[in-house]
């Protein structure tokens, strides 16, 4: 029975659904359970909202039913909706007609399904609900809504939440969309999935962050080109508003995005901000914004502002020290070293040799030379990144599980992530601003030789294989080495290695979201120079970070850090 006022079926006989009755009834791919009461009939889907079990099974007392597995509670006579528990289950239009039940099984058009379900998926992030997240995800990629959309509605409940500005969510979510292409079929929600799932847990029930208006840039600063300037200046003076109402005029006066990047790189690579943070971050914001569309660029920059102000200048700590003084006693021309560059031949083994084994002064020297002989940016960021996979390599995952040091494996991952952010920055902004970043990473990766394993990296004897399910069960089973081998002697399809790496790091393989965060990030910087640099190195370094044990708790290294503070200790200041 077909009419313009819905698809009206036979369900049952009245006769069929006494009162008091249930009966389960089945259309196609629905399953909907009839249930009949004093009062009267109820069509419900018979799949549990919640895990998935059957409503059929229910208590029905009066117009409420209760599921048997988990308890929670429907009401029937409101439209399933859920009185307790975490979501309505789908209801349908019922009649009676010549002792028939009829039920009108009429899917709502997309139109009306998508901004519920949008709504619904905001409900469970403020209630950190990853089953329903999950739920929703599905159900609007069914509708074929792009995970793209998805993600934008992750964006826009998180970057205003987040209270320093970016962080690592939102970072998380950007690359767990870009992996998403690695997956076949409806498992490409599953990154998707994971990265709703950190920003929720990250932001939950967090005020949105207060914002300076924007200003108007030309009346403030005279010129946009002194206003752009203006920036790295304010974020150097540590001056949160005026910069961010800067930013936000920028973007509302409608500034070229490129020039706008442009200030924002030049403000990181003043200093070496955050570890390498606001670099990362600022990639991330970049590619979000070309997955979500440029109108979302206030919502998306605006807080990179306060995360560059208030993330730490490394520089400036004595960790620098021996690299900048062997810098500033050579005071190399940036400018002619960027005008420099040439196709000039590159010992590039020779280049990592010495920035992964050499002092400070030595890396500091061997950096300086070859840009000095006019070696190309791109050809000496493969070279670093290779020393970067190395270290990654190399790491003493020992010192990872233990507590009485500050450092784990996070403080390796970055350099490659860093790199990555470094190579995007490069490609998109050439110049003497950004060579300082290729300063920074060349002394990020020299930096990190004291958290080598004694001995240096075990030479990997490559493992073959060409089915990447093993890959990603060295991962799940936690062998770093194994791990690394396999990826080493991985004889398949290489788009298949690079979905175990994307599931293995979109997986539960990690529990606290700043592990999945690193988990994910390294994934995809890895993918990405693997591709570039035509080595598997960089995935047998994330492959060995992902497959490896890791500290993934930090209340001991909190406790022992509280002795300590009670005592007035400083760090490194010795018992
Ligand atoms: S499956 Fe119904 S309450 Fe859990």
């Amino acid at each position: 029975m077909k009419s313009h006022n819905g698809d009206w079926v036979p369900a049952a006989g009245i006769d069929d659904l006494p009162i008091g009755g249930r009966k389960l009834f089945r259309h196609y791919d629905k399953r909907i359970a009839l249930f009949r009461t004093e009062r009267d009939i109820y069509a419900i889907d018979n799949r549990c909202p919640h895990q998935g079990y059957a409503l059929l099974q229910g208590d029905v007392k009066g117009e409420q039913l209760t599921c048997a597995w988990h308890n929670w509670k429907f009401e029937l006579d409101e439209g399933g909706a859920c009185s307790f528990g975490g979501e309505a289950v789908r209801s349908y239009p019922v009649e009676v007609r010549g002792g028939q039940v009829f039920v009108d099984v009429t899917d709502p058009a997309a139109e009306v399904m998508a901004p519920q379900l949008f709504g619904s998926l905001v409900e469970a992030m403020g209630d950190v609900d990853v089953g329903r997240m999950a739920r929703d995800t599905m159900r609007l990629r069914q509708l074929g809504t792009p995970l793209a959309e998805v993600v934008k509605e992750g964006v826009t409940y998180g970057a205003p939440r987040m209270e320093y500005g970016w962080n690592h969510s939102l970072a998380t979510l950007t690359d767990c969309l870009n992996l998403a292409s690695l997956f076949e079929g409806e498992l490409q929600a599953l990154p998707v999935v994971q990265g709703m799932s950190v920003i929720s847990q990250t932001e939950v029930r967090r005020p949105h962050r207060p914002r300076p208006d924007p200003i108007d840039p030309v009346e403030v600063y005279d010129s946009l080109e002194d206003a752009l300037a203006a920036y790295p200046v304010l974020v150097d003076d540590e001056q949160h508003v005026a910069a961010e109402a800067l930013m936000r005029g920028l973007i509302a006066t409608g500034v070229a995005p490129d020039r706008i990047r442009h200030a924002l790189l030049s403000a990181i690579t003043d200093h070496f901000l955050g570890y390498g943070h606001p670099m990362i971050y600022a990639q991330k914001s970049f590619e979000m914004l070309s997955s979500i569309g440029w109108e979302h660029a206030d919502t998306v920059l605006s807080p990179l502002v306060p995360n560059m102000i208030y993330s730490t200048r490394y520089d400036r700590l004595p960790y620098m020290k021996k690299f900048l003084r062997a810098w500033e006693n050579e005071s190399p021309d940036l400018d002619e070293q960027v005008a420099k560059q040439n196709g000039v031949a590159f010992d590039d083994q020779a280049f990592r040799t010495r920035i992964l084994d050499g002092s400070d002064q030595e890396a500091f020297a061997a950096l300086n030379a070859v840009l000095n002989d006019g070696v190309s940016v791109e050809k000496i960021l493969n070279a670093t990144s290779l020393a970067a996979s190395e270290r990654l390599r190399r790491f003493d995952i020992d010192l990872d599980a233990d507590d009485t040091n500050e450092w784990g494996w996070l403080d390796v991952t970055h350099n490659l992530t860093y790199l990555d952010a470094l190579r995007w920055a490069w490609s998109v902004s050439p110049s003497p601003e950004l060579l300082r970043g290729v300063y920074h990473a060349v002394w990020f990766v020299n930096f990190t030789r004291q958290f080598d394993q004694r001995g240096g990296a075990d030479d990997v004897v490559a493992f073959p294989v060409t089915d990447a399910d093993s890959v990603l069960e060295s991962i799940r089973a936690k062998d770093p080495e194994g791990t690394q081998a396999q990826i080493a002697g991985f004889e398949g399809p290489i788009e298949e290695l690079h979905g175990a790496l994307a599931q293995g790091a979109s997986e539960d393989n990690s529990v606290a979201p700043i592990m999945i965060a690193h988990a994910v990030k390294t994934a995809r910087a890895s993918i990405v120079e693997s591709e570039v640099v035509g080595s598997r190195e960089p995935m047998m370094a994330a492959g060995r970070f992902l497959a490896s044990p890791k500290r993934e708790r930090f209340v001991f290294n909190a406790t022992l850090e509280a002795i300590d503070f009670t005592k007035g200790r400083a760090r490194g200041e010795g018992q």
